[in-house]
Order: C-alpha cells, then sequence, then structure tokens
C-alpha cells in the first residue's frame, strides 16, 4: 500500500469514529451526510505526510489533520451554494438535499469545529500554526472572492486566473503539509520550501479540477460536468480559448457565455466544440506538467533522505492523472 493511501484510511477510520451531537438534527445530520461521502481525504493526508517525513509518530497530527478536512469540506458546503453545484462526491450537495440556509449553518459550525481540533497542539506550537491556518483560511476567502467576481468579466488574464486558483485551492494544500512538517519538528526553511512544493501540487490540481469539469466523466467525477461552462467560470480552459479564437470564435464564445435562453447541454456543447478546435484540452495538459514539473524542482531544495524524497515524487505522481 502507498503513503497516500495509509494516510487516507487513518483520517477515515477518525472521521468514523467521530462524535457528533444529534439535536439539532439539521445542523448536525448534514455535517455527518458530508465527512460520509468520502473525498479523497487530500489535505489530512498532507498534513499526516508532513508529519512522517521528519517523525515516526503521528499521534500529534492527527486531530490537525482532520481540522484541515472537516474545514475543507466546509468550504466545500458554501462553494456549492455559490456555485449552484448539485452534485458532490456523487451525491446531492447540502443546500440541494437540505435547502441553503442548513448549508451556511452546517458549514458554519464545521469550520469551528476544524479550529477546535488545533487546541490541543503541545503549546509552543499552536500560535504559529494557528497563526498560518487563519492566514491560509482568509486567503481562501480572498480566491473564492476573485473566482466569483470573475463570472462576469471577460478580461481575465491568465496571471489573474493563476492568482486566483493559488488563494482558492493551493494554499490550503501547502498550509497542510507545512502544518504537518511543523508539527513533526522540520525546520523552518524546509518547512517553507515544503509549502512551495504543494503549492505547486495545488497549481496542477486546480488547473485539473477545470480539465476535468469539462473533460471528465460525471460518474467518475462526482460532480456535474459541465457546471463551469454554465456558470461562466473563468477557467484556464476558457482564458484559453477566448485568447487563443479567432474572430468568428470569439464572437461565437462571447454570445455564447452571453445567453440566457439557451439549454444548458447545448451551450456545454457548443462551448467544448470551440475547445476541441483549439486543443484547449492538450494545452492545459502541458501547463498541468509545467506545475508539476516545478513540484518537482522544490523537492530539490528539501533537506530530506531521498526514500523521503521518493514519497513526495510519488504524491505528485500519484495526483497528476487523476479522474476524479
Ligand atoms: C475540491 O477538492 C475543491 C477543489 C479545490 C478543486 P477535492 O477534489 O480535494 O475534493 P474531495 O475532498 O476529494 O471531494
Ligand atoms: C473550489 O473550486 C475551491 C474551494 C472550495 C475553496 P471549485 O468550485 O472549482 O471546486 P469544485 O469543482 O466545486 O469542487
Ligand atoms: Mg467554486
Ligand atoms: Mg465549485
Ligand atoms: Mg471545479
Amino acid at each position: 500500500m502507498n503513503s497516500l493511501k495509509i494516510y487516507q484510511n487513518i483520517i477515515s477510520d477518525e472521521i468514523k469514529n467521530l462524535v457528533l451531537p444529534d439535536e439539532p438534527k439539521d445542523l448536525y445530520t448534514p455535517i455527518r451526510y458530508t465527512l460520509a461521502s468520502g473525498g479523497k481525504r487530500l489535505r489530512p493526508a498532507l498534513v499526516l505526510l508532513g508529519c512522517n517525513l521528519y517523525k515516526q509518530e503521528l499521534k500529534q497530527a492527527i486531530k490537525p489533520a482532520l481540522a484541515l478536512e472537516i474545514f475543507h469540506n466546509f468550504t466545500l458546503l458554501h462553494d456549492d451554494i455559490m456555485d449552484n453545484s448539485s452534485i458532490r462526491r456523487k451525491q446531492l450537495t447540502v443546500h440541494k438535499k437540505w435547502n441553503k440556509n442548513v448549508a451556511i449553518l452546517s458549514g458554519d459550525a464545521m469550520q469551528i469545529i476544524a479550529f477546535e481540533y488545533f487546541t490541543e497542539l503541545p503549546k509552543n506550537k499552536i500560535i504559529p500554526i494557528l497563526k498560518l491556518f487563519n492566514k491560509t483560511a482568509l486567503q481562501v476567502c480572498e480566491g473564492q472572492q476573485y473566482d466569483m467576481d470573475f463570472e462576469s468579466r471577460l478580461d481575465v488574464s491568465i496571471n489573474e486566473y493563476l492568482e486566483m486558483i493559488r488563494l482558492k485551492t493551493s494554499v490550503l494544500l501547502a498550509a497542510s503539509l507545512k502544518i504537518g512538517a511543523i508539527i513533526g519538528g522540520a525546520s523552518k526553511e524546509n518547512a517553507n520550501f515544503l509549502y512551495d512544493y504543494a503549492q505547486n501540487i495545488g497549481l496542477a490540481f486546480q488547473l485539473q479540477d477545470d480539465l476535468l469539469d469539462t473533460y471528465g466523466d460525471t460518474e467518475i467525477f462526482g460532480k456535474q460536468v459541465g457546471n463551469d461552462i454554465i456558470t461562466n467560470k473563468k477557467t484556464y480552459l476558457l482564458i484559453s480559448a477566448l485568447k487563443l479564437s479567432d474572430d468568428k470564435q470569439k464572437i461565437k464564445l462571447i454570445s455564447l457565455l452571453d445567453t440566457q435562453n439557451i439549454n444548458s447541454e447545448e451551450k456545454i456543447n457548443r462551448v467544448k466544440e470551440i475547445y476541441n478546435q483549439l486543443e484547449i484540452k492538450n494545452i492545459t495538459e502541458e501547463k498541468i506538467k509545467y506545475y508539476f514539473n516545478n513540484a518537482l524542482k522544490n523537492i530539490e531544495n528539501i533537506e530530506l533522505k531521498n526514500e523521503k524524497k521518493e514519497i513526495l515524487v510519488d504524491f505528485a505522481k500519484s495526483l497528476i492523472n487523476r479522474k476524479y
């Protein structure tokens, strides 16, 4: 079994044993529903990995790992309202199964539960870790706001997009690994190199998410394919298409973004047709490889035994061809 699987199993077991109050039902049932629905458990796996790079004993990292997973799940509850998404992890999103108010409040409670899990850290580590976590959580909000702002803009640049995904997605993965490393006892310098590595992985990860949102298979991806196109998200795919299209294609694309009275399936198919003409899938895959290679370069800077470096390489590789 590879290390990622081992960490994922540890987290899944911990989540199964999580005790939450029964009442009020509409506050806690959606939390149980969300946490039981699985997902890749990447952020907690990164916490455990970060710790394990520097020490064998994982005990101190378990609660913080859970905190990161619960926080991530909270962001998904609110994100699904913002993106009007109906399906996640192959099941109805909380705001569709219950309603928006339930998803907002259950999300809020999850955020508070996440904070609580940091309180058992050794005294000298609570402040630096909470500072990093708070900074990261605020950056996620910033990224999410840019993501929303960009829906109604046509002039979003690739650089603006990259900064947006760095904030909404990468920093949480990076902070997860760094928090684990701090718990494990890494030097400041090494913890920062690990942060850079995971940040590059995070950029590749969100690019892959954008790609799967258009080219994935709903059954495997677990989310409704085409939702980014329906909501005019300025993904790497759309920004590249707007940049590379000729006049005719651009007019077509912009009118597809503008029209209200087109059915979703037709909009998805027509936008995808233009993506295909412009080979957007290949272009996005190249960019994913670029960040993957950046992550590999970051590994060289870290002071670690080669066998530990191999784990970081394997982790990056395990994400690069993901289908969900
Ligand atoms: C979804 O994250 C949100 C993004 C940052 C793309 P994941 O793809 O890690 O979601 P789960 O937890 O595995 O469902
Ligand atoms: C979500 O990005 C990032 C956060 C939840 C902070 P997306 O909106 O692309 O994530 P999915 O595709 O809904 O999982
Ligand atoms: Mg979103
Ligand atoms: Mg979303
Ligand atoms: Mg997405």
